[in-house]
């Protein structure tokens, strides 16, 4: 199937390999819903003013490309849309395997140190751009994006991603208590700097402005007030925050806020939950909660790498999905252990199978594109090569590991190539990323030196 088009205008780019785009929501069953996904063994994707003009079959679309047109040939290959990352920390690639410790301690004797380093703008730039360069090398091409509670990191993160044409949702952390001086801020001043980052860039391009209490614990009452008033002014921001991770976590919220039902109800409370609002974690909750996120359309970050390593615990994606909750997936480094959104595939995989639960291929990879997209309100912008969308996309490589080349050695079904580059892939596997158009990011040529020494 591709889309209906007469002629293709002149300054196109494209290419062509095999293509794999969801359409909707394929569900969760042994077979993906009909019409939910577009497979083209010989694709070819179109590409013009960085936007998608057209993805059908080659046969049919060559034809169609004025003759000067450059077209990029990737064999034995998978091209998808650009990998979304709906819950990650841009200051945290140096906490990344910290050793030994569950959430309250890891932030206090990890994450918090680290994160005061970002008082030092030259750093924050510098670390801003490691970050949007990593995740293009892991296929990654937009996200939502904590930054720390300094505003130069918001400038930082948004500075890196312009430059590489990429659409980031980040913002500035509100933290106004039980954390180091060096990185409280207070409610007065959060509105104030939240207001003035808004300001300088939500809508900025493809940037788009995301309201970032951390959680309720490093938040009084008068700051979440605030949140929710910047909340109330910016309707259309995204709101993030963290849910029910930990059960100490957890326990303390309860000291904290005695006059509040639940910990979901703190941010009900203050205006936090609505369908802009995407909640990291949510593990430990009950069907009550569930029924308050479906109705009021709060979604979840399911973050499975960073649940197991932290030893959170393992989210319950049947029930959420059941209760008619809307959920992402994330990679959350740096408690996550990885950027790869195969990572955090193969990972969700593992604590459903601990639940005793399905996560079928086509659904992970639905997840990691289009659901993603959708959490983020902008399905009609990326996580699909519909035509209008921007041209991001990452191609697989899937030969990309010496595991992966041996699986695809075998003859398989989608399905089964899918499962195999989920559970076996990682950086290595990402061939190129493409965003608005361009090749951002190309993998070096590896030489294997065959020669004795
Ligand atoms: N809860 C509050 N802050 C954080 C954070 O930085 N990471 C995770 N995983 N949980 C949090
Ligand atoms: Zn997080």
């Amino acid at each position: 199937m591709s889309q209906t088009i007469a002629t293709l205008p002149a300054g196109c780019t494209a290419i062509r390999g095999q293509i794999l785009q969801f359409l909707d929501d394929p569900g969760n069953g042994p077979e993906p819903a009909p019409g939910s996904y577009q497979h083209l063994p010989d694709g070819l994707l179109v590409m013009h003013q960085g936007k998608v003009i057209a993805c059908g079959a080659a046969a049919e679309l060559s034809a169609l490309l004025p003759a000067d047109t450059p077209v990029t040939r990737y064999p034995d290959s998978l091209i998808l849309p650009g990998f979304i990352d709906t819950h990650v920390h841009m200051p945290q690639l140096g906490v990344i395997a910290s050793y030994g410790a569950q959430l309250l301690d890891w932030l206090e004797n990890y994450t918090f140190p680290h994160e005061s380093k970002f008082a030092d703008q030259t750093f924050a730039q510098a670390e801003a751009h490691r970050f949007t360069d990593l995740l293009l090398s892991h296929g990654t091409t937009s996200g939502l994006v904590f930054c720390t509670s300094h505003p130069g990191s918001v400038d930082a993160l948004f500075n890196a991603a312009e430059a590489r044409g990429m659409g980031l949702h980040g913002g500035k952390v509100m933290m106004d208590r039980f954390a180091p001086d060096a990185l409280m801020d207070t409610a007065g001043s959060s509105y104030d700097d939240s207001r003035a980052l808004i300001d300088r860039w939500h809508h900025k391009g493809r940037q788009r402005y995301a309201i970032t209490p951390r959680f309720a614990a490093t938040s009084t009452p008068d700051q979440l007030a605030v949140a929710g008033q910047l909340a109330r002014e910016t309707p259309d921001a995204l709101i993030q925050t963290h849910w029910a991770e930990n059960h100490a976590e957890i326990a303390w919220i309860a000291e904290l806020f005695p006059d509040r039902a639940s910990y979901l109800d703190v941010y009900h409370h203050y205006g936090l939950l609505g369908d802009r609002t995407v909640l990291a974690h949510g593990i430990h909750i009950d069907d009550e909660d569930r029924r308050t996120l479906a109705d009021t359309g709060t979604r979840i970050a399911f973050c499975p790498t960073s649940n197991t390593f932290l030893g959170s615990g393992l989210f319950d994606f049947r029930s959420a999905r059941g209760a008619g909750v809307t959920v992402g997936l994330a990679s959350d480094v740096g408690g996550g252990t990885s950027l790869s959104m195969l990572a955090s595939m193969a990972e969700a995989y593992k604590v459903c199978r601990l639940r005793d639960q399905p996560l079928t291929p086509f659904q992970a990879f639905y997840l990691s594109t289009l659901g993603n997209a959708r959490v983020l309100h902008q399905g009609d912008e990326i996580g699909s090569f519909r035509q209008g969308a921007w041209a991001d996309a990452v191609v697989l490589d899937l030969n990309g590991g010496p595991m992966l080349a041996m699986k695809h050695e075998q003859p398989g079904t989608l399905a089964e190539t899918l499962f195999n580059l989920m559970i076996l892939g990682d950086d290595r596997t990402v061939a190129a990323t493409w965003v608005a158009g361009q090749c951002q990011y190309q993998r070096p040529a590896t030489t294997v030196n065959k020669e004795p020494v």
